[in-house]
């Protein structure tokens, strides 16, 4: 099983995350999850360095290069921790996957959504999370939780309103193009009302499992 978490910067999807890990802690077999995140990945040396390159104010990558990068990493990501998890019986639970990229990079930078789902679906085989949680917001909501937060701003932070909003036009596209993979939650309620929205569901799935 691989969920994944998605939205944009200042939806409050990590420290929701943070939260349920704590759940599982104090609740279920801690054992049979395994927490990742992108770009990066749970201890992979090779794809945190990649991370590393993309995140960092002072480097300039152009829009293709960048979402070349964001892939690169995934596929280590994917052939060295996520699949080899999945074998295990274990459930994955990474903050962002591929559907960053359809967004950031197919949405905000204008590479195209379906450009990007192509090309990420051909290099992974066609992998795909099993359930994506979507914390939707607008962007003003999501700018002044970060200021709130004085939140440390990465490369992509730093981008311009036109960018974020084209970005979230792409995940809302997303979410009704893949409506059952997709459980969308409303970002801009109390951080509290979240993460219990995003308990029940999480619930479901696990007891679906069960
Ligand atoms: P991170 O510090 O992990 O941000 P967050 O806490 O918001 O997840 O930084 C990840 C940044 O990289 C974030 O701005 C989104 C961006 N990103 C892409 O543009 N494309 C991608 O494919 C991925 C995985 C992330």
């Amino acid at each position: 099983m691989f969920i994944t978490f998605e939205g944009i910067d200042g939806s409050g999807k990590s420290t929701c995350i943070e939260k349920l890990k704590h759940f599982i802690k104090n609740n279920l077999d801690w054992e049979k999850f395994v927490f990742t995140r992108e770009p990066g990945g749970y201890n992979l040396k090779e794809c945190e360095e990649i991370r590393k390159l993309l995140l960092n104010k002072e480097n300039h990558i152009d829009s293709m290069t960048e979402m070349l990068l964001y892939l690169a990493s995934r596929k280590m990501h994917v052939d060295q921790l996520i699949k080899p998890a999945i074998k295990n019986c274990k459930i994955v639970l990474s903050d962002r996957f591929f559907d960053s990229s359809f967004a950031y990079q197919g949405g905000g930078r204008k590479l195209g959504i379906d450009f990007v789902e192509q090309l990420n679906l051909k290099i992974l085989d066609n992998f795909m999370p099993d359930f994506t949680f979507y914390f939707a917001i607008d962007f003003e909501t999501a700018q002044k939780r970060m200021k709130k937060n004085n939140k440390n701003l990465d490369r992509l932070d730093q981008e311009n309103e036109i960018f974020f909003k084209n970005t979230i036009e792409a995940y809302d596209y997303l979410a009704q193009k893949y409506q059952k993979r997709y459980i969308v939650i409303d970002a801009t309620k109390d951080p509290d009302v979240v993460f219990n929205k995003v308990l029940e569901e999480f619930k479901k799935i696990i007891n679906f499992l069960c």
